[in-house]
């Protein structure tokens, strides 16, 4: 999508469609209101309005024929209740008026403030809101999206506008490359081609990426990984992207879990908690995602995706429970229930990039564990980190972005559930806690570095659209990632 900037106002805009920001509140709502109705006419709007209870609270919209009041043909009323926050404000209206526009050819908004925080959330809801997935659908409309949109009121050379404009899109296509990787079907995004998608986007950025297939993995010794994908027809990969800026202040890895389909392995799943099981590289998208937004924001900061790929499946030669495998790390571990595999996964990555990258911080994203949905719900994900500091900052970094986390403990006294008769650690404790085991089991695999730990099982997949979460994959957790990054420069 084409946005752009323009010193025109709305009644003056001749786009098919505008948006406009309403606030609730009796006096402030009506006065917006009258606003509008000193030019489409008196009564044209308030009894509308009142028919159709739209009363300006948030994520409420109202469409309005405009014909021959005003110049454009729809205005599209977008409810944002008492928000104040200028970022939030503009990216409510830039999402709405792409989610409502698809038929119209040209759209335009106004901010009720012209800044560059403001045009950067416009520029990114635009284009979060044109989203759809449509690669698997043969009817050409249902591919139909807003082609281009104005943001209106910016006056001409106000400094940073328009790199405002750039900054939203670079963030928002990374946020639709990581959607449109955990919406591909499983049968089309394996391992192969996830990393085959990584490759081509860094070859499009200009960052390196280095992708391992199963021979280069036996070497280096993970074995946690290459029991995990005993059971699956299709190789395993590793996958590493570097974006290095001639001077970086920091350097942060990602790594991400990319189980392309989790069937459960031999404790194979019922088909009910299947059916999903597509969203399992969730965190691989995400890692990805940060990685690339971080190259087309050129931040002064290097940033590493690592990300162990593959599937979890009941192929004969299947990894076990009771299985005892080697980890990179060196510690041994006894598999109890084949279904907790993303834990195996990601500790050979995560001692990998410990050891060889040796970052300032160190974080995961990965649909770890459903207990995690038990916990928080399906919309908010668990952070985990000893790192007080860290954690107070990317909270910070979620707040700014609507993303919701939530900080859980990394409860010492569980440990001893992890406990093996036979081997150095079992990757399972007790049914209580499930998502603060997982966690502590990666703990185990990280050495001295400065770690945090983001369970999305929850809001990387939905089943419906909530607040900035699409149905389907979501892309949940890249924005607040870049934020995060960008507060370090
Ligand atoms: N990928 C799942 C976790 C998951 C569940 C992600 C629902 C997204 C939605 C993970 O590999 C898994 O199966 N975890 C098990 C762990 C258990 C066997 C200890 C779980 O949560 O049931
Ligand atoms: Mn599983
Ligand atoms: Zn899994």
């Amino acid at each position: 999508m084409k946005v752009s900037l323009s010193e025109s106002t709305w009644d003056k805009s001749s786009a098919d469609i505008v948006a406009l920001a309403i606030p609730s509140g009796k006096d402030k709502f009506g006065r917006a209101l009258g606003r509008i109705e000193a030019v489409t006419g008196k009564g044209s709007i308030k009894p509308l309005a009142s028919d159709e209870r739209f009363s300006g609270k948030a994520s409420q919209n109202l469409k309005v024929a405009a014909a021959g009041k005003a110049k454009s043909r729809w205005l599209l009323l977008v409810g944002i209740g008492d928000e104040k926050d200028e970022a939030k404000i503009g990216w409510a209206l830039g999402h709405a008026l792409a989610s409502a526009a698809r038929a119209q050819k040209s759209a335009a908004l106004e901010l009720p403030n012209v800044t560059a925080e403001a045009v950067r959330a416009a520029s990114q809801g635009l284009l979060a809101g044109a989203y759809r997935y449509t690669e698997y659908k043969s009817d050409k409309t249902a591919k139909a999206t807003l082609s281009s949109a104005v943001i209106l009121g910016a006056p001409k050379g106000k400094r940073g506008l328009t790199a405002a404009v750039r900054e939203g899109k670079a963030l928002a296509e990374s946020v639709n490359f990581a959607r449109d990787l955990v919406n591909r079907p499983p049968n089309d995004l394996t391992p192969v081609t996830l990393a085959r998608a990584a490759a081509t986007e860094s070859r499009k950025l200009g960052l390196s990426c280095r992708v391992w297939n199963k021979a280069r993995i036996q070497k280096e010794g993970m074995n946690l990984l290459l029991a995990v994908n005993k059971g699956s027809a299709i190789e395993p990969r590793v996958i590493h992207v570097v974006y290095k800026p001639a001077r970086s202040k920091k350097k942060v890895v990602f790594v991400g879990k990319g189980l392309t389909f989790d069937a459960g392995g031999l404790c194979i799943k019922p088909a009910g908690s299947m059916v999903d099981m597509k969203c399992d590289m969730a965190g691989a998208a995400t890692t990805l995602g940060i990685v690339f937004a971080a190259a087309r924001l050129k931040l002064p900061i290097e940033v590493h995706a690592v990300v162990g790929s593959t599937e979890n499946m009941t192929g004969a030669k299947a990894y076990r429970p009771g299985d005892v495998y080697k980890s990179l790390e060196g510690k041994t571990v006894e598999v109890i229930n084949t279904d907790a595999e993303g834990r195996l996964v990601l500790a050979d990555v995560l001692i990998w990039a410990a050891r060889k990258l040796k970052p300032d911080y160190m974080i995961d994203h990965a649909t770890l564990t459903g207990a995690c949905m038990v916990a928080l719900g399906p919309w908010r994900a668990a952070l985990y980190t000893d790192d007080d500091k860290l954690a107070a900052k990317y909270l910070d970094a979620a707040a700014g972005e609507g993303e919701s986390f939530w900080r859980m403990p990394l409860d010492s006294d569980l440990r001893s559930t992890l406990k093996s008769s036979i081997a150095d650690l079992k990757h399972m404790g007790g049914r209580y806690g499930g998502s603060i085991i997982a966690a502590l089991f990666l703990k185990e695999f990280i050495g001295e570095t400065p770690w945090m730990h983001l369970d999305i099982a929850g809001p990387a997949f939905t089943d419906r659209p909530k607040g900035r979460l699409p149905k389907g994959g979501t892309g949940f957790g890249v924005a607040t990632g870049v934020r995060f990054l960008e507060g370090l420069g």
